[in-house]
Order: structure tokens, then C-alpha cells, then sequence
């Protein structure tokens, strides 16, 4: 599964991008407001960091003002993965955008039938959110079983995607349902590497290897 960061923070991204294993990033409006700068120049600096997929959300909401803004953001750096969501406009301006040959994320997938429209229209990527339906007492995980299920039996170029992934647990189970893609905040892909028994194991290692020297040292003296 490819790991994708879900955040605009330019600290965050580097610290994680050093460790070789973020494929790509997410970015919506709200992640962008965060942050202090120019928006646009955010996400280039971040196609600069991480050499993958760079989602930049359109703000606009009617199909034109969409591919209007889904053109230029675009045009910003090749990495430039267009986000648009996924309303009547929204699919309107993924066809003429993935006709284009730009790459499209459709956003805020929440039912299976929305990411079959967003295959049909030529989405690059479905994005379903599975933290927010949980947030609602909903399954969010068999939001992404129900896609991936659709999905096998289509030759569709889409990608899933699994979104808002709040913890280390949702991201092990997107993986062992063969989602292609998980985006999660810095804090989630930190978790991801944390074993307390990896730490305690690691300082009896070094422990006894100390031990050992100090006994072969009062030998050999
Ligand atoms: C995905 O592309 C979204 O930016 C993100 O995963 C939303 O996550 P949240 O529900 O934790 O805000």
C-alpha cells in the first residue's frame, strides 16, 4: 500500500519524507488554512519535498470555476494531483479534467455509488473518508472493503484511496483489504514504526553487549 501524508505542514512532510517511505501527500482547504503562507506555494514546495502525488483541492463549487482552478493548480508542478469533490459539478469537471489527461482525486466519498460514478467520470484516485463515518457510528472501513470489492471486478485506472485514517489500526486494516493508497496525519504514520517491545528489546540487546565487553575487557586485563 502506498503512504500518503495528509498535511500541508512543510515540517512535518520533511521529517517524515527522510525515511524514504512517503509515496505521496494529501492537502485540503482546511490543511492549507493552517498553515501561514501562500497556499500555492505551499503545495510547489511540497512537490519539491516528495517526488509523488500532491493532492490541491479546488475551492470552487460549479464545474466551470472547477476546471478552471483544477487547470491552473495543474499547471503549478507535474506532481499536481487535482482534488475535486465529489457533487454534480464535481463529476461534471473530472470528466473534462481527466479528458485533459490531469490526474483527478475525488474527494469526500462516503458511498460506495460515489466511487462508481467517480470511476465512470476517470478519477485517478477515490478518496472515501472512513475516520469521518466512524465519527458518525458508521463503518467507515467497509465504506473501503464495499470500493475495493466494486472495483476488482472493472478494469477502472482508479486508485483507492483510503482517507481519514485517525490511527495506526486503521491503516493496518486498509492495508489487508488491499487498498492501494492510505493518506493519515504525521502523527498516524509515527505510530506506525512505535513497538514498546521493539525499544525494551533493542535496550537488552545493547545491555547485554555492554555486559559482555566489560567481562572479556576484565579478562583479557
Ligand atoms: C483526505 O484527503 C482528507 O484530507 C483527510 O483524510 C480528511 O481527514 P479528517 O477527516 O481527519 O479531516
Amino acid at each position: 500500500m502506498k503512504i500518503f501524508l495528509d498535511t500541508a505542514n512543510l515540517k512535518e512532510i520533511r521529517e517524515a519524507a527522510v525515511l524514504g517511505v512517503v509515496d505521496g501527500i494529501t492537502t485540503n482547504p482546511s490543511l492549507l488554512a493552517r498553515e501561514s503562507g501562500d497556499p500555492e506555494q505551499i503545495l510547489v514546495e511540497i512537490c519539491k519535498t516528495v517526488d509523488g502525488p500532491i493532492s490541491g483541492e479546488v475551492v470552487a463549487t460549479d464545474a466551470e470555476g472547477m476546471v478552471q482552478e483544477g487547470r491552473h493548480l495543474a499547471s503549478l508542478h507535474k506532481n499536481i494531483v487535482v482534488k475535486v469533490p465529489c457533487i454534480t459539478e464535481g463529476l461534471k469537471a473530472t470528466k473534462v479534467l481527466a479528458g485533459e489527461g490531469k490526474r483527478v482525486n475525488m474527494t469526500l466519498i462516503f458511498s460506495p455509488s460515489q466511487a462508481l460514478l467517480a470511476a465512470k467520470a476517470g478519477a485517478r484516485y477515490v478518496s472515501p473518508f472512513v475516520g469521518r463515518l466512524d465519527d458518525i457510528s458508521t463503518e467507515g472501513m467497509a465504506l473501503v472493503a464495499d470500493i475495493i470489492e466494486i472495483f476488482d471486478h472493472y478494469d477502472f485506472d482508479c486508485e483507492v484511496l483510503a482517507a481519514s485514517l485517525r490511527g495506526p489500526m486503521h491503516v493496518v486494516e486498509a492495508a489487508k483489504m488491499g487498498a492501494d493508497v492510505g493518506t493519515m496525519p504525521a502523527s498516524v504514520f509515527a505510530s506506525l514504526l512505535k513497538h514498546p517491545l521493539t525499544d525494551s528489546g533493542l535496550k537488552r540487546f545493547l545491555d547485554d553487549w555492554e555486559k559482555a565487553k566489560a567481562l572479556l575487557a576484565a579478562k583479557v586485563g
